[in-house]
């Protein structure tokens, strides 16, 4: 039997594969600019993160390091709750370490602001945030992105990293599925409920 193509789940084309490229690019430009004599420690938040921080770290021509975290939020019905838990943490002692957290989409920004004070509290020199989406119509924190990839409508994204039930991660373009993928009718344009416990 023939595998199922998952382009044939695709509504609505967001984001192509050339304009991920080539903002990717430009914001490793400004990423390059800003650390002449710093290291970076590129920490990818997993899994979403995992194409931007491959894409983003082969774009920059300055030395760096990469570390992975895994966090867990949890939250009540389709948002989350800021209430977050370590999978896996850093390999890496932070201690006067200049941290550039990579991500893959910003929703209410409460999993970010906990990261973000996390990594602070270990030691390091500075703490950035890059992501390379974000709705900001659904913002509920105020935290500080540096590098903002693209500013997307509130709806559900897949494509890029970004899954819908673990789906849909390796597609190359970011994405709108079509209802039925969500067991919706095709005239219903609301995306899928996230579960309280979702991994990131
Ligand atoms: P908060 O609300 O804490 O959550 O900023 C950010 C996390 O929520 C997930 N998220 C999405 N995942 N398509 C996805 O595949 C989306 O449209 C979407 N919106 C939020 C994601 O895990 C992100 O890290
Ligand atoms: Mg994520």
């Amino acid at each position: 039997m023939r595998a199922t193509d998952i382009a044939d789940d695709v509504r609505e084309l967001l984001l192509s594969r050339d304009d991920i490229q080539e903002r990717i690019a430009e914001l490793a430009r400004d990423i390059e600019a800003d650390y002449v004599d710093r290291t970076p420690l590129l920490v990818g938040v997993l899994k979403g993160a995992v194409m931007v921080v491959s894409d983003l770290a082969r774009e920059l021509k300055i030395p760096l390091e990469m570390d992975w975290m895994a966090v867990s939020s949890y939250g009540s019905g389709t948002v989350s709750s800021g209430v977050v838990r370590i999978l896996k943490d850093l390999d890496t002692d932070l201690t006067g370490r200049d941290v550039l957290i990579v991500e893959d989409i910003i929703d209410s920004g409460l999993t970010l602001s906990w990261l973000r004070a996390n990594l602070e509290s270990r030691g390091a020199a500075s703490v950035e945030i890059c992501t390379l989406l974000r709705k900001p119509s659904r913002l509920k924190v105020d935290v500080p992105v540096r590098y903002i990839g693209f500013d997307v409508p509130n709806e559900f994204v897949v494509g890029y990293g970004l899954d819908y039930d673990e789906r849909y991660r390796n597609l190359h373009d970011v994405v709108v599925l079509r209802p039925h993928v969500y067991g919706a009718s095709e005239d219903d344009v609301a995306g899928p409920v996230d579960p309280a416990r979702k991994v990131l």
